[in-house]
């Protein structure tokens, strides 16, 4: 595996591949990598001949108050897991490679990103969508794997995918778990035992929801109020940010289940905010 820091290294090396012809899977995480993006790599390696990983922590994506500097980095780690996942080049550029000081261009999606995330996080998407716009401009990937944990995002990066014309087919991935249920996340690392053991009730809440639909409650009200009250009793130590049910393609709030409804919770620790969702298809 070769480790690349400088993007015009990557980009004379994504050349090479393209007049090669070569298939070229692209993960880009930020880090701290899991089992979680460990999948993601692992489909990729199915699916391409060169498997790419990007690691890094986008400065855009966070806002004023968020955990950009506390947020885990160990490159060393990242690049043996990397490694084992069968990642033929890592990206890893210094916080200061992707954007020149004078940068000034947004590549945003608005209109998915006004409900869940892009709610409590309004620069949040435009970030990532700028920095994922960029990262596929120099890796030019065949293909390029998200997870479903982070379903807005994915949506999103669909809608600009086909929008701006990239010729990149976006793999979506399920969300992998810890063995009590809650989905992997780097950020895990950073609750209290007593936080720890009771984020297991942020899928648990989003499992009440899906089996109150299962049982044929439509009123999406009812089923977030029945959550919310299991949250309250069960993660005394959470702040609910957002508890919602959309719509899984537009990301609006659903008032009435119909076919498949999307049920997102985003749950704040003393030092992270945790999200995970569950999609539901009532017919
Ligand atoms: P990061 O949070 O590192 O996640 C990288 C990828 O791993 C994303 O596609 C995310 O959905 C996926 N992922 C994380 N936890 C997962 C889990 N438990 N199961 C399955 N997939 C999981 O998402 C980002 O980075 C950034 O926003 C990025 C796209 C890299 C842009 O900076």
């Amino acid at each position: 595996m070769d480790i690349i820091t400088e993007p015009s290294a990557l980009r004379e090396r994504a050349r090479a591949w393209s007049r090669s012809g070569e298939t070229v899977g692209f993960v880009p995480t930020m880090g701290a990598l899991h089992a979680g993006h460990a999948s993601l790599l692992r489909l990729a390696r199915e699916r391409a001949a060169l498997v790419v990983a990007s690691v890094f922590v986008n400065p855009t994506q966070f806002g004023p108050g968020e955990d950009l500097d506390a947020y885990p980095r160990d490159l060393e780690r990242d690049a043996a897991l990397a490694r084992e996942a069968g990642v033929d080049v890592l990206f890893a550029p210094a916080p200061g490679a992707m954007y020149a000081p004078e940068a000034a261009t947004w590549v945003e999606v608005p209109t998915l990103a006004r409900h869940l995330c892009g709610a409590s996080r309004p620069t949040h998407f435009r970030g990532v969508c700028t920095v994922v716009s960029k990262l596929f401009l120099l890796v030019r990937p065949t293909l390029a794997v998200f997870g479903q944990k982070d379903w807005q995002q994915l949506a999103i990066i669909r809608r600009m995918t086909a929008d701006l014309g990239f010729d990149v087919e976006i793999v979506g991935a399920p969300i992998v778990r810890e063995a009590d249920g809650l989905a992997l996340s780097s950020r895990n690392v950073r609750l209290t035992p007593t936080e720890r053991a009771e984020a297991v009730a942020i899928n648990q809440g989003l499992a009440l929801a899906e089996e109150l639909a299962r049982g044929g409650t439509r009123d999406a009200g009812r089923i977030l109020a029945a959550v919310r009250a299991f949250y309250a009793t069960a993660m005394p130590s959470g702040t609910v940010d957002y508890l919602e049910c959309v719509d899984p393609g537009n990301i609006v709030p659903a008032t009435t289940l119909a076919g498949a409804a999307l049920f997102a919770a985003a749950v704040r620790f003393s030092a992270v905010r945790l999200i995970d969702n569950r999609f539901v298809d009532v017919n």
